[in-house]
């Protein structure tokens, strides 16, 4: 499985994903890093782990599409055949979503449908939620609505702070992703057979 993870912040997520790769735990191949924001630390992290981090902003481009259209050369030139999203702030356009469908994987901290968007942790927190927690999915064209690949959830104690609480999910993401990457790796590994 031949993969690119795009990513826009601190790449906990990554960090997880490629330390199961480098155990032999995930089979696949990190083709590159990219990310929207050239400050992200997700590009040390790569760069750490002898990765090729690339990175440029939508910014500089006059369209969305033009910026997709950009990434998408990048990732056949990279012949990438999966795309990881860990962390990246942007919705995917229909760009890559034609050329990687269901192809393209998402993290969300929260039980989807509750709490899309970008504060899935602190929305279950603020509502007193019993419940919350960690949902891998497929990208669609809407905002974490795609097929979903698995959940797994944990309670909200009455103990629990914010911080308290994304720390266990963050903790769950770690865990999780790897696995359901390996399994997915696995699948396709038969697949191709
Ligand atoms: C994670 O909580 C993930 O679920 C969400 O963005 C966050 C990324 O964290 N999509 P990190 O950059 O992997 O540390």
């Amino acid at each position: 499985m031949r993969a690119a993870i795009l990513a826009s912040g601190n790449g906990s997520n990554f960090e997880a994903i490629i330390t199961a790769v480098k155990r032999r735990e995930i089979e696949m191949d990190i083709a590159f890093v990219f990310s929207d924001k050239p400050d992200a630390f997700v590009l040390e992290r790569a760069k750490n782990h002898g990765i090729e981090a690339i990175h440029f902003s939508p910014k500089n481009f006059s369209s969305k599409g033009i910026y997709e259209a950009e990434l998408l050369h990048l990732l056949e030139e990279y012949q990438v055949e999966w795309i990881i999203l860990a962390g990246y702030m942007r919705i995917i356009g229909p760009c890559l979503l034609e050329a990687y469908p269901q192809r393209i994987i998402n993290i969300h901290p929260s039980l989807l449908p509750k709490y899309p968007g970008l504060h899935g942790i602190k929305e279950a927190f603020e509502a007193k939620a019993e419940q919350t927690g960690v949902t891998i999915h497929y990208i669609d064209a809407g905002v974490d609505t795609g097929p979903i690949i698995v959940q797994e959830a944990l309670d909200i104690l009455q103990t629990d702070t914010l911080e308290s609480l994304e720390e266990k999910i963050h903790q769950l993401e770690h865990q999780l992703y790897p696995k359901v990457l390996a399994e997915i790796a696995n699948k396709q590994k038969g697949a191709v057979k």
